[in-house]
């Protein structure tokens, strides 16, 4: 919300955080395309070698946070990172009577609701469209443009970094270690891949998810997440045999038995015709299921300065066109976290790798049968050492915790030459009765 004077002299706008989406909102900001929009702030710590030229000349460069706050800047946007002091500077805004538009997944996955009330008490807007999915507009998808259905069910590929190395593992044959060196060296991937490929950006960006779309608060550490790093070039190979590819998958849906949330960030099987499938290097998708309108999927560029800073400068066009404050109504009735169910039910791959000897194959199927797996199919490519033979069995529909518990067992066997490694087959989903 601004007020009538500021909406004579456009919307002005101050960023904290001048690194690689703070610099790029403000080049668009620069270009004169938006004249609604004018930077008059830029604050960041040790301020002197961040200046650049190409902003407009009257534009204040500080160090201190409280000059944004002390200034007449309608709105500030946080492009720091990271949850503290992030959150807090949100806070600060907002009680300075600021409207906040940010792109941390972080702050509000862990802190949305809560700041989402502040945002409504103080009458100022709070947009976060560049949070998750960078430059894919699925906030404003979730809440305005499929409002109308009664969504059930959200999957994603949600990190960029993941998809950019199983498409590489896939395409080249190589392994996670070369994909991941690979990916660093074109800056696709941070020195510390962690939050990446273990899952805790796609599980952040979940958590916004299921509180947009499915109108459910979840703490954000309840998400299970599987780690990418124990997939092996073999396991493409015979992904392809089965007419899939692999990707990290976000999924989550309600559970209409307990009203509450099924969700897990994981790698796993999906066909290589399904939307999920078919979207490759830093590219992201979300595909969410409506009880009346069906699949719904939405693509695009994931993250990257410039398709991320769009979403943010879209925010900010929200707000410049005076559009009545608009609490996000589905995320503030989120209320209590709800608990999340981890179990989900879908045929399993699992792919082992032992010293070969007669009887294998009837040992594994015995244990399967005693928790009450039925396997689905056996492949074996020709070629490989018998002292070190890759083989993979499919499963049934199962719960991934019968998959597990079946396991524990396994691993007893002195076969083994590494742990047996198990994915989920995520076939089409079923549509809810
Ligand atoms: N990059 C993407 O593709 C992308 C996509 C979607 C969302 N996002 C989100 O956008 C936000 C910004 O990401 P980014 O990639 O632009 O990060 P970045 O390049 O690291 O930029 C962050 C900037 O904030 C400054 N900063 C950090 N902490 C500060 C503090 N306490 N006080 C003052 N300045 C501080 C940094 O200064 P220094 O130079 O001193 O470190 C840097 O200039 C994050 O929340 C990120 O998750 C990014």
């Amino acid at each position: 919300m601004m007020s009538a004077s500021a909406g004579q002299r456009g919307c002005t706008v101050g960023i904290a955080g001048f690194g690689t989406v703070g610099q790029a909102v403000a080049r668009i900001l620069s270009t004169g395309t938006h004249p609604g929009l004018r930077l008059t702030h830029v604050c960041n710590r040790n301020i002197a070698r961040k200046k650049v030229d190409w902003v407009a000349p009257d534009v204040v460069w500080t160090e201190s946070f409280d000059d944004l706050l002390d200034s007449p800047v309608d709105v500030v946007v946080e492009l720091i990172g990271g949850l503290s002091p992030a959150r807090e500077w949100i806070e600060r805004a907002l009680m300075a009577g600021k409207s906040v538009v940010t792109a941390n997944k972080q702050v509000i996955a862990h802190a949305g609701p809560q700041l989402m009330t502040q945002a409504g008490q103080q009458g100022r807007h709070l947009l976060f469209e560049a949070a998750v999915a960078g430059g894919i507009p699925i906030v404003r998808a979730l809440r305005d443009g499929v409002s109308g259905d009664r969504l059930y069910r959200i999957q994603g590929i949600l990190n960029g970094t993941c998809n950019y190395i199983l498409t590489r593992m896939e395409r080249e044959q190589v392994s996670f270690a070369h994909a991941l060196a690979e990916a660093q060296r074109l800056g696709y991937a941070e020195a510390d891949p962690t939050a990446d490929v273990d899952g805790f950006d796609a599980q952040a960006k979940l958590a916004i998810l299921i509180g947009v779309g499915l109108g459910c608060a979840v703490r954000v550490e309840d998400i299970p997440q599987r780690s990418i790093a124990s997939i092996a070039a073999v396991d493409f190979l015979y992904a392809t045999r089965l007419g899939c590819v692999i990707r990290q998958v976000a999924r989550a849906e309600l559970v209409p038995e307990t009203g509450g949330i099924r969700a897990a960030v994981s790698p796993a099987l999906v066909p290589d015709t399904s939307a999920l499938g078919r979207v490759e290097g830093s590219q992201n998708i979300v595909v969410v299921d409506g009880e009346y309108g069906g699949e719904t999927a939405f693509s695009g560029f994931g993250a990257g300065g410039e398709p991320t800073a769009v979403a943010v400068v879209s925010d900010l066009l929200g707000i410049a066109r005076r559009t009545p404050v608009m609490v996000d109504a589905a995320y503030q009735m989120a209320g209590e976290p709800q608990p999340v169910t981890r179990e989900f039910t879908a045929p399993h791959y699992i792919r082992f790798m032992v010293a070969d000897r007669p009887g294998i194959i009837a040992g594994l199927a015995d244990v399967f049968s005693r928790h009450g797996v039925n396997v689905d199919a056996v492949l074996q490519e020709p070629g490989w050492s018998k002292a070190e033979l890759p083989f993979v069995m499919t499963l049934d529909e199962c719960s991934s915790g019968a998959v597990t518990a079946a396991l524990a067992d396994i691993d007893g066997f002195d076969f083994h030459v590494r742990p047996p490694f198990w994915l989920p087959m995520l076939t089409r989903g079923k549509k809810r009765a």
